[in-house]
């Protein structure tokens, strides 16, 4: 089983290449369009990215001269098979090869260069490729994630690779899917500092609040930044550069006021039935955190609700005189 797994991993290398080499040794239309979308050819390199044609047998060819059985090829999801025909999966996409911390190819993230749906066809599940249990970017950045102490998350390729253009070099990506307690449980390797940098866009925005809660139950200490201009950290930092995103990453919001924020977003606290709700689940969040970052809240959430913080301190320790906070 180990031989057939290194044979898939040596098969996706080679795909990579493949991919990789009509991306850079003649005229394409993904080339001109990561061009067109801002990337630098350095940028491109590093990132191994690469343009699957519009044909429907180029990688399958390719492979088949090789000697590679197709089977092969289709547990990888690199060709598909209708009526005993196979025909290459990917075609006429900007091809993101997937690699993990050992440097290995484990898939494929291949975006439309047109409307075409989807956007974004990926790699399915493979004995190489598990997407719950794998970042992407990492490969790249977790020296620099454990350096700065602290990961940016972000959702998408695009956002990974124009980040790391712009300097930015501590973050990786999610895969699109909902963030794993395996995929959090593996940034903390790195780091324990997280910072949220989600699309702003509803979905984008529903999956930062579960993602928030994963990171939080792993023992990090999670951020949540907001783009203010933009739908997400690319289009953010092709706009304002490098020190605007990262004055985004200063202000982002601790995790307790995040989700106080998202309480106050549910609750209406101008009523005495949404106030009382608000307080016995802000009191719950705030059990959580430091008594420090605790004080600061419970000082806040009294001015907005004119509730006492004498009120506040005691639904959240049961008890009013154990401040954990004195002015001596
Ligand atoms: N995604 C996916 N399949 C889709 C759409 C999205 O797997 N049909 C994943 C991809 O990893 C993508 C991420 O979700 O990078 C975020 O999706 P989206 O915000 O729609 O795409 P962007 O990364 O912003 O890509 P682009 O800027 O090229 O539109
Ligand atoms: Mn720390
Ligand atoms: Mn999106
Ligand atoms: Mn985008
Ligand atoms: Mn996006």
């Amino acid at each position: 089983a180990e031989g057939k797994k290194a044979s898939f991993y040596e098969i996706n290398r080679e795909a990579a290449a493949f991919f990789y080499r009509n991306f850079t040794k003649k005229a394409n239309p993904a080339y001109d369009y990561m061009i067109k979308r801002g990337l630098e050819p350095a940028t491109l390199k590093k990132f191994g990215i690469g343009y699957a044609d519009e044909e429907w047998d180029s990688l399958l060819n390719y492979f088949l001269d090789k000697g590679v059985k197709p089977e092969l090829l289709l547990e990888l999801g690199l060709v598909s098979e209708s009526k005993g025909k196979f025909y290459d999966k990917f075609r006429d996409r900007v091809m993101f090869p997937i690699i993990n911390t050992r440097g290995k190819v484990i898939g494929f993230g291949g975006r439309t260069l047109h409307d075409g749906t989807p956007k974004y066809l990926n790699s399915p599940e493979s004995p190489v490729f598990s997407k719950k249990n794998n970042l992407y970017g990492l490969n790249l950045t977790r020296q620099d994630i454990n350096k700065e102490n602290y990961a940016i998350l972000v959702e998408g390729y695009m956002d990974v690779i124009s980040l790391y253009q712009h300097g930015i070099r501590n973050v990786s990506a999610s895969l699109g899917t909902a963030l794993t307690e395996n995929q959090a449980a593996m940034l903390k390797r790195y780091t324990d500092h997280i910072v949220l940098s989600y699309d702003a866009d509803s979905a984008g925005q529903a999956a930062a609040a579960r993602g928030l809660d994963i990171l939080h139950k792993t023992g990090c200490k999670v951020k949540v930044l907001h783009v203010t201009d933009g739908k997400d950290p690319d289009e953010f930092i092709k706009k304002n550069g490098k020190e605007k995103f990262l004055k985004l990453v200063n202000e982002a919001m601790p995790f307790a006021e995040y989700k106080i924020h998202l309480l106050k977003q549910r609750l209406d606290i101008g009523t005495t039935e949404g106030s009382v709700t608000f307080l016995q689940e802000a009191a719950h969040i705030l059990k959580d955190v430091s008594p420090v970052e605790a004080d600061i809240y419970i000082k806040k959430i009294a001015k907005e609700t004119k509730i006492s913080e004498g009120a506040i301190r005691l639904e959240i320790y049961g008890n009013n005189n154990s401040e954990p906070i004195r002015t001596p």
